[in-house]
């Protein structure tokens, strides 16, 4: 048995909520990385990255096209390994372990409708994932076991599909299957879900549907998303931390983010 994991650090002191200020939870730090780096070859697409990401975040990544917001999540969710520095989740080192691991340990990824699978309906996709969580042994029971079907469910409800259970995935719009793509990354129960870009391609109004969803969500679980949309990341998250050409050049409230003259110039010349 392995012991129960401790939680990194506590935030000493729990910033005032409020319009334009960072609401961090005061809760433990899930997710952090120190003088993380990654090369591809020459190339530096991560440059000496510390982030501490706390319980109940909703934390966007911001920056221009190439600042390496997608490589980051990579990092985090182990589809790619560092060339060097070190990852922490609840305060132990995720060393070289593998995206299934992590996703086991409790770090969910969402990728864009590559784990949805066709002709089957919105609650059949959903259980799939719930059921995923478990062990192989487990995968072999011939039916659906009930706790399973009602997570499912819930799930579905969680994003505003309750009502389209029993719909195959392809007859869901744009929006509703990135809602889908949502509950199906919860089905494996994450602590921290990593989202790449959730908002694109969406109209205005489902944005602000997906928006409401990603603030329920957090609720259950901490949210770390690459994210262009500014209007959407000033809306809904509750920390901000840009990047440029791989480095950080900036943390804090959106507001805190946005004004800083570093990531201004970057944001501007960028055409974001
Ligand atoms: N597998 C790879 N091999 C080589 N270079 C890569 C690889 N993956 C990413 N890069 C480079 O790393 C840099 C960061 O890319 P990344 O996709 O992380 O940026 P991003 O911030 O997500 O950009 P966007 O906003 O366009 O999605 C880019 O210059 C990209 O070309
Ligand atoms: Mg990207």
């Amino acid at each position: 048995m392995s012991t129960p994991p401790t939680p990194a650090e506590q935030r000493p002191v729990p910033a005032p909520a409020g319009a334009g200020t960072v609401s961090r939870p005061g809760g433990p730090v899930v997710l952090s990385a120190r003088g993380l780096t990654m090369r591809f070859g020459g190339f530096v697409a991560i440059d000496d990255v510390d982030l501490d990401v706390y319980e109940g975040e909703l934390h966007a990544l911001v920056g221009p096209n190439g600042a390496g917001k997608s490589t980051l999540l990579n990092l985090l969710g182990g589809q790619l390994l560092q060339t060097s520095g070190e990852i922490q989740f609840m305060g132990r080192s995720l060393g070289s372990s593998t995206p299934a691991v992590r996703a086991r340990m409790g770090i969910g990824r969402s990728f864009q409708l590559t784990s949805v699978v066709p002709g089957f309906s919105c609650l059949e996709n959903v259980v799939l994932a719930v059921e995923a969580q478990h062990r192989m042994l487990s995968l072999l029971r011939p039916r659906t076991r009930p706790s399973d079907l009602a997570h499912a469910r819930q799930l579905l409800d969680l994003v505003g599909l309750g009502a389209q259970a029993h719909i195959p995935v392809e007859a869901l719009g744009h929006g509703q299957q990135k809602q889908l793509e949502v509950a199906i990354a919860l089905g494996g129960r994450p602590r921290v879900l990593l989202l790449d870009e959730p908002t694109s391609g969406l109209t205005e109004h489902e944005r602000h549907s997906l928006g409401a969803l990603l603030q329920r969500v957090a609720r259950h679980a901490t949210i770390v998303m690459a994210e262009h949309d500014v209007d959407f990341v000033r809306r809904i998250a509750t920390a901000v931390t840009a990047f440029n050409l791989g480095r950080k050049i900036a943390e804090g409230s959106a507001k805190e983010v946005f004004e800083t003259p570093e990531v201004k110039q970057v944001f501007l010349r960028s055409g974001d």
